[in-house]
């Protein structure tokens, strides 16, 4: 079954976290089960979903550290969302494993530590650091697809073409097939604004098909949400336009992965 998804862009603060929140959000609403893995040091994803307590020696840092078979099995908490949301927290100490050995060995700790760990969930979402390294790397390697996320800047726009072709290398060399399922567009202005036409320009870097329709407006309710640690599901008619977006994405997430 194709699952596992890496939600990723080596640019950071363009909506990653919140994308794969979202939708968290919007597969729970639907009774899915979702397992999100928190691969960031900084451990947004974590505070978003507000596991109940961290116990020690039982985050991603030490799945990384570790790499027994099923050892991602033992870091999987529940999260405060509910029954249906899992977490494998993340902790600062991830950093210190990108520097660890080479970067082949962080793919088969990492594949080593997911097996049958997974078996259980509908959809399982890996938040990436804004970063391309051994641990993202891992992440790519596990991934039945990938999602980028950015936002409509001509900054970010610039930096998207030149992750695409460093998967591509990253691909090439790790000897592994990567496959960009979609970009996901985030903090969309307002139609007719100049930001709006960096829009179009997006689909002529990466192709018309490539960009995920709808994109998720800037809306100040989803930062409250993720600051709360509640999902945008529960926010009621001020996320009305927000979740129906994610409810959206979920459908062509779900409709690429049986294609994949
Ligand atoms: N669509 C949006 N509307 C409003 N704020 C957003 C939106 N997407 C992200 N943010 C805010 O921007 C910041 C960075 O988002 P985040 O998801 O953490 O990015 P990344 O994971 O790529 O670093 C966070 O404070 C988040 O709440
Ligand atoms: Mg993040």
């Amino acid at each position: 079954m194709t699952k596992t998804v890496a939600v990723i862009n080596s640019k950071g603060g363009v909506g990653k976290t919140t994308v794969t929140l979202g939708l968290a959000s919007a597969a729970q609403a639907v009774g899915s089960t979702v397992l999100v893995i928190d691969l960031d040091p900084q451990a947004n994803a974590t505070w978003g979903l507000r596991p109940a307590e961290i116990e020690d020696g039982r985050t991603t840092a030490d799945v990384f550290a570790n790499g027994a078979v099923g050892t991602l099995a033992d870091a999987i908490h529940p999260s405060g969302w509910g029954n249906e949301v899992d977490v494998v927290p993340s902790d600062p100490r991830l950093t210190e494993r990108e520097a660890d050995h080479v970067r082949v060995d962080h793919i088969d700790r990492f594949r080593r530590a997911m097996e049958g760990a997974t078996d259980d969930y509908d959809l399982v979402l890996i938040d990436c650091a804004p970063s391309l390294g051994r641990i993202s790397s891992a992440a790519l390697a596990v991934a039945d697809m990938i999602l980028l996320v950015t936002e409509p800047s001509a900054l970010s726009l610039r930096g998207i073409e030149g992750v695409e072709r460093r998967l591509t290398e990253l691909g090439d060399d790790l000897g592994i097939e990567i496959h960009v399922g979609g970009v996901v567009l985030n903090k969309v202005p307002a139609r007719g604004s100049e930001a709006f036409r960096q829009v179009d320009e997006l689909r002529g870097l990466v192709g018309k098909r490539a960009v995920w329709e709808p994109h998720v407006p800037n809306r100040v309710v989803l930062a409250e949400a993720l600051a709360d640690g509640t999902p945008i599901h529960w926010w009621g008619y001020r996320a009305g336009e927000v979740i129906e977006v994610f409810d959206q994405l979920l459908t062509r997430l779900r409709r690429a992965l049986r294609r994949s």
